[in-house]
């Protein structure tokens, strides 16, 4: 595929840019400097927010996904700064070991500026993960996948609508799959086990990865974390900021090549060469225990529409979460150190990958609902009986899918900062078209 170089935005130059090694203990300040050009090479005029939210057109802010972060440096949508300043960020590590993100956060065009390349892996490592013995150092490395269209002449496109009624589009979908930035690269790997961990940073792809050769993926974490214990799985599901944390074994496959596979493509090969080096990582049998939150203890229970449609607003692809827009006041202000359930109703037809930032939390069921008993009231009539989450979606999470004609619950402790956090739909075109709300931790 002799394409020319594809011109893209990065941290520090590159995309994904360099990845963060933190450990849980050790606060970090990172200072970002916005060095971008003056002029944004996406086209940035499509979108239902007013003009306040679309210029200048080159700012960002960053957001470490998933982190346990004070509401200042939390990368608050409206925080953007241009190019020449900067912005002063504190990470205090006072979380599990995760494998988290960073990206692009600024009002409004999110979606752009992550399509653009600003994304990169932020790893958190604690003393218990440490004693494991999992694959480390080169063998443990970051996967991170997303789609882009990428036209002949090599350059990014960014589909835009040509409906003036629809000023946005609703997805995002790419003719190319990118691992750590590369269309199809290979990787050299020795016979032994190797911990990836496998990141989707798309706008609106699902990832559904399998390896070729009859290899299977031990996965050993999700968003937040370690599950209690490696599931042996066949393939791995990704919505968009989702995260599978695996551990692939090669043992036994030198001069073979084993294929990453989304859905029927190969995306990513890994090359299995035996350089006479042991393989002293373990996979223990179990990880580490995690505690259920009992839903019973929880302060208080928030029942949220997911997709609902402002009708008077006249326009037809507008997504909201519990019927409204970013700057509608605040309505959930959780409490610190108090247990809450959340109830997503999903009244559209497509499931959704719905993110709290700050917290951390597990999904509880979800379950059918009908529909027109809960347009003609707001009233949960369940139609059917409650699916418990499967063991890789029982650990800690971040970022859950919302199934159309389901409620989907989730239960978390709401630690940390009182400050402005966000929640949203983590597609980026529905988070820059009022698919995001604020909250309040009180
Ligand atoms: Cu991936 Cu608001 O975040
Ligand atoms: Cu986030
Ligand atoms: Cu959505």
């Amino acid at each position: 595929r002799d394409l020319p170089p594809t011109p893209m935005w990065g941290y520090d130059g590159r995309s994904p840019g360099p990845t963060f090694e933190t450990v849980r203990g050790e606060p970090l300040l990172i200072e970002w400097i916005n060095a971008l050009p003056t002029t944004h090479f996406l086209p940035i005029d499509h979108n239902i927010h007013g003009a306040e939210h679309t210029k200048p057109a080159v700012r960002t802010v960053t957001h470490v996904h998933g982190g346990r972060v004070p509401a200042g440096s939390d990368g608050w949508p409206e925080d953007w700064f241009v190019p020449g300043r900067s912005a002063l960020l504190h990470y205090p590590g006072v979380q599990d070991a995760a494998s988290l993100w960073y990206h692009d956060h600024a009002m409004g065009i999110t979606r752009l500026n992550i399509y653009a390349g600003l994304f990169g892996a932020f790893n958190v490592r604690d003393a218990h993960e440490q004693a494991l013995g999992l694959p480390s150092g080169d063998c443990d490395l970051p996967l991170i996948l997303c789609d882009r269209l990428i036209g002949q002449d090599g350059r990014l496109y960014y589909p835009v609508s040509d409906d003036p009624s629809a000023p946005w589009v609703p997805e995002c979908r790419g003719n190319g799959v990118l691992c750590n930035g590369k269309l199809y690269p290979y990787f050299d790997v020795e016979p032994r086990r190797y911990r990836l961990r496998l990141i989707n940073v798309a706008n609106t792809r699902f990832f559904d990865l399998s390896l070729s050769q009859g290899q299977v993926f031990q996965q050993i974490g999700s968003d937040q974390g370690l599950l209690a214990a490696p599931l042996r799985r066949l393939r791995i599901e990704l919505y968009p900021a989702e995260r599978g944390d695996v551990v692939v074994d090669f043992a036994g496959m030198a001069g073979h090549t084993v294929h990453l596979n989304q859905q029927s493509e190969a995306i990513l090969e890994f090359r299995v060469r035996d350089r006479g080096r042991r393989d002293p990582s373990v996979l223990p049998a179990t990880l580490r225990s995690v505690p259920r939150i009992d839903p019973a203890t929880a302060a208080r229970h928030r029942v949220l529409t997911v997709g609902e449609r402002d009708d008077a607003s006249g326009n037809p692809m507008m997504m909201l979460l519990d019927g409204r827009m970013w700057s509608d006041p605040v309505t959930e202000s959780p409490k610190r150190n108090t247990i809450e359930t959340w109830s997503f109703v999903n009244v559209t037809g497509d499931a959704h990958p719905i993110h709290l930032h700050l917290v951390r939390f597990q999904i509880i069921d979800r379950r059918p609902f009908d529909l027109f008993a809960w347009n003609a009231g707001r009233v949960v009539k369940y139609t059917g009986p409650a699916q418990l989450p499967p063991p890789h979606e029982a650990g800690w999470k971040d970022t859950v899918r919302a199934d159309p004609g389901m409620v989907t619950r989730i239960a978390m402790r709401f630690e940390g900062e009182p400050g402005r956090y966000v929640w949203h739909c983590h597609y980026l075109e529905h988070e820059d078209n009022e698919m995001m709300r604020p909250y309040q931790l009180l």
